[in-house]
C-alpha cells in the first residue's frame, strides 16, 4: 500500500508535471507550423525543405533501417515482380534500403533520390555490378529525362520507394509521373506507397479556415509539413486510382494499411 511517505520528491513531481505542460506546447506549435508551412509554401518550393530534411535524417542512414524489405514489400515483390534477374527501377530509394533488398534477391537495379547525403551513403554501402546506376535526383528529373536511366530501360519492374510518392507537391509531377514510369517499364508492375494522413479534427479545420481567410490558399487540405521529411502530401484512394488509370495502369493490389498499392499494365 503506498502512503504519503512514499510521494516521490518535488524535483521529480515538478520535471514530470513541467514536463506534460513543453509536450502538450509542442504538439500545439507543431500542429500551427505545419497548418501555415501548408497553406503558404507553393509546391514548387516543397523539393528543397524535403531534400534538407532527409539529408539531415540520421534514420535513412542507419545500418538497422537499411538492412532489410518490409513483410509487405516482400509480399509485393513475391506476388507481382518478375523473377530475378530481372531489372528494377528504383525511385525515392533514400540510402538504398529497397536496392540492398532487391540485390541480395539476385535483381539488377538503377536507383536515384534526391537527397545527395543519402545517395552518398547508398553508393558508399553498396558494392554490386548488378547495382547500374544510383543517381541524384527525384521523379522530377526523371520526368524531364535529367537523370540519364533510359540508358537502363526498359525496366522490367519499378518501385516508388517507401512513402516517396507523398513528396510531390506539384500535381502535374504527380499527374505526369505514371505514363513516364510507363514508357520506361511498358510491361512490369509498379510498387507504390505514400505516407497517410493523420485524421483531422475540428480545431484544424478552423485553423484552415483562418489561414484561407488571410489569403494563404496554397494547402491542399492533404498535406503537412513534419521536420524530418519535409512536406507530405497524402492522397485519397480514388486519386490513386485515377493516377493509375491515367498511366494505362490497373490496380492489382491496394492496402490502405500501410498504405501501398501495386499497379500493373492494364489489359487492353
Ligand atoms: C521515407 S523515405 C524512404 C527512403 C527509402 N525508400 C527507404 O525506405 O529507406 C522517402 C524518400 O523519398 C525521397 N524523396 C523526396 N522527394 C522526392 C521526389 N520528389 N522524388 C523522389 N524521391 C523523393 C526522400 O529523399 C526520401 O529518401
Amino acid at each position: 500500500m503506498s502512503s504519503s511517505r512514499d510521494r516521490p520528491p518535488l524535483l521529480w513531481r515538478l520535471v514530470h508535471h513541467a514536463g506534460g505542460r513543453v509536450d502538450a506546447a509542442y504538439q500545439v506549435f507543431d500542429v500551427v507550423r505545419s497548418e501555415v508551412l501548408a497553406a503558404s509554401v507553393p509546391p514548387r518550393h516543397w523539393p528543397s525543405f524535403v531534400r534538407s530534411a532527409y539529408d539531415a535524417n540520421q534514420l535513412m542512414r542507419s545500418d538497422a533501417h537499411n538492412a532489410s524489405l518490409y513483410a509487405w514489400e516482400q509480399h509485393a515483390i513475391d506476388g507481382f515482380f518478375p523473377a530475378a534477374p530481372a531489372t528494377v527501377l528504383v525511385g525515392g530509394a533514400g540510402a538504398g534500403r529497397e536496392v540492398r533488398g532487391l540485390l541480395e534477391r539476385g535483381y539488377r537495379v538503377s536507383a536515384f533520390d534526391p537527397a545527395g547525403a543519402l545517395v552518398d551513403h547508398g553508393r558508399a554501402e553498396l558494392h554490386s555490378d548488378a547495382l547500374l546506376a544510383f543517381a541524384v535526383g527525384g521523379y522530377e528529373e526523371l520526368i524531364s529525362d535529367e537523370l540519364e536511366l533510359r540508358r537502363h530501360a526498359p525496366y522490367d519492374a519499378v518501385v516508388l520507394g517507401w512513402g516517396s510518392f507523398s513528396h510531390v507537391g506539384d500535381p502535374a509531377i504527380r499527374a505526369a509521373l505514371p505514363r513516364a514510369l510507363r514508357a520506361l517499364c511498358p510491361s512490369g508492375p509498379v510498387l507504390i506507397s505514400w505516407i497517410a494522413q493523420k485524421p483531422v479534427g475540428p480545431k484544424r479545420e478552423a485553423l484552415r479556415r483562418v489561414l484561407r481567410a488571410s489569403g494563404l490558399r496554397h494547402h491542399d487540405g492533404a498535406t503537412s509539413y513534419r521536420p524530418h521529411q519535409g512536406f507530405v502530401h497524402s492522397p485519397s484512394e480514388a486519386a490513386l486510382r485515377a493516377l493509375a488509370a491515367s498511366g494505362g495502369y490497373e490496380v492489382a493490389h491496394f492496402d490502405a494499411s500501410v498504405p501501398y498499392s501495386v499497379w500493373i499494365p492494364a489489359s487492353d
